[in-house]
């Protein structure tokens, strides 16, 4: 066991990965907020690590057993070192708990995603007792509780700031109601004092987030009122939320986009399929009529408001008729930097055990629908050729040349600036472009006014 107790809280060194959602992301940082008062200090190489914390995700198989195989690596590389202390935090935790630790000795540690508050006990008593142990009770309140009084560091042009957690929508293919447990808001005011907090460390962009962030609702507040409140925050420029749920897409949050001056025009919605047939199958809530209503609305408060979304292809029982329904669906709404993934069975939920689309076909319609969007993206950045459009910067590109930041639709845009830029919006003209990225040069004089 390489982890040494340190009475004195010299520095130990974690090495933390993270698959899954920007939820995750945003755990792994609050998680080293945490360790770091035990006396952690976060490292990007393995082999300094004497600890290895693996956050993970289940939505999709073979979620599992890419976890075991990171653990395989992490084995092979501390051969012939000192083993680490290993964490597994995240959904598979969740899922999987006890038999984590039964299955791989190698694991020390099993911890839930609503159980990060005890993280820093579960280290200290494994320290002293040497005791493998797994938490995954659900207890977003005392999670919520116990990270307010821990400051958020992340400190980056834009970050994450979950609100809410869980979800009670139980789609028939989803293992998040089970990994996450109910869904849970986060008080009204812990928000706004993390918003504060992070924008006084340098933010300047805020992405709310929870699993279903449109159903937040403390009892008196709905999302709606914490954009406009955050919105107060001077030097917060930019707002965005995902993942949002078209149920809870009220007629309030709406609304806002008449009034909010800093949230942003991409609107991500996941649909999962363009057939109310196979929407009803998944238990999905809502209807094409519905979202559509949404889509509509929005277009007439704002006509620059685009859509992104999520597709589930080969869901059991789609035919072909239900997936040109889907084709359509995303000819008509224009669908710009959208996610498509081939239905995966999970153990627990309602369709586990319905009868597979044929993989071939499932295949086939992936890539028709995954060209569809990319060409949607295509012909997107296309029209930006030649505009001057306001790019808020986060940081040099790699190499250092150059400097990167998003559009104001989540775009990634290089371009000639320097690292004055960063935390700025600054207009850039944009003379090049792929389906992913856009490319340009600052627009000089301008550059000052915008920020
Ligand atoms: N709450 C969001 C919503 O209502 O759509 C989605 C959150 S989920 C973490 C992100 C995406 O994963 C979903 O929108 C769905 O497209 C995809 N997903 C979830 N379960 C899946 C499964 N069993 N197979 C394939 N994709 C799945
Ligand atoms: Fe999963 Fe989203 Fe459905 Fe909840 S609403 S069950 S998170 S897909
Ligand atoms: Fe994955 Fe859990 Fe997020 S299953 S997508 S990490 S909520």
């Amino acid at each position: 066991m390489g982890l040494r107790k340190n009475p004195n809280k010299m520095s130990q060194k974690i090495f933390i990965k993270t698959f899954g959602c920007q939820m995750n992301e945003y755990d792994s940082n609050r998680i080293y907020d945490s360790v770091k008062k035990i006396g952690f200090e976060k490292t990007d190489n393995y082999d300094d690590a004497n600890c290895y914390l693996l956050n993970t995700c289940h939505i999709r198989d073979k979620a599992k057993e890419k976890v075991y195989h990171e653990i395989g690596r992490v084995k092979k590389i501390f051969r012939s070192k000192q083993k680490p202390l290993v964490i597994i935090a995240g959904c598979v935790a969740q899922a999987e708990n006890q038999e984590m630790l039964r299955r791989e000795p190698y694991i020390d540690l099993v911890v839930g995603p609503q159980s990060y508050h005890k993280i820093n006990n579960t280290i200290l008593n494994y320290l002293k007792k040497k005791e493998k142990m797994e938490e995954t009770d659900f207890d977003a309140v005392s999670k919520f509780k116990y990270f307010s009084k821990i400051k958020n560091e992340a400190g980056k042009v834009s970050s994450f700031l979950t609100i809410q957690e869980g979800c009670d929508k139980f789609c028939h293919f989803c293992v998040v109601p089970y990994t996450r447990g109910p869904e849970c808001s986060r008080p009204f005011q812990q928000i706004l004092d993390e918003a504060k907090y992070l924008s006084e460390k340098g933010t300047k962009e805020i992405i709310l987030l929870g699993q279903n962030v449109n159903a937040y609702n403390d009892g008196k507040n709905r999302l709606s009122n914490l954009i406009m409140e955050i919105e107060k925050i001077p030097d917060i420029k930019r707002i965005r939320y995902t993942t949002s749920h078209p149920k809870d897409m009220t007629e309030d949050l709406i609304n806002v986009y008449k009034n909010s001056q800093k949230l942003m025009p991409l609107v991500h919605l996941p649909i999962q399929s363009g057939s109310d047939k196979i929407l009803k199958l998944m238990n999905r809530k809502h209807t094409i009529k519905d979202y559509l209503y949404i889509f509509e609305k929005l277009k007439k408060i704002n006509s620059k408001i685009e859509f992104s979304s999520d597709f589930i292809i080969g869901y059991p029982g789609e035919k072909d008729g239900d997936f040109e329904n889907t084709l359509s669906l995303i000819e008509k709404i224009n669908f710009i930097n959208s996610y498509s993934f081939i239905f995966s069975a999970r153990p627990g939920t309602v369709a586990f055990d319905l009868e597979l689309t044929d993989k071939k076909i499932s295949a086939q319609r992936l890539e028709m629908i995954q060209n569809k969007l990319y060409e949607n993206q295509m012909n997107r950045n296309k029209l930006f050729k030649n505009q001057t459009i306001n790019v808020l910067v986060e940081n040099l590109t790699d190499d250092k040349t150059q400097t990167f930041g998003r559009s104001e639709y989540m775009t990634s845009v290089v371009f000639n600036g320097n690292k004055e830029h960063i935390g700025k919006i600054v207009p850039v003209k944009i003379n090049k472009f792929n389906r992913t990225t856009l490319f340009g040069e600052i627009v000089k004089g301008l550059d000052k006014k915008v920020a």
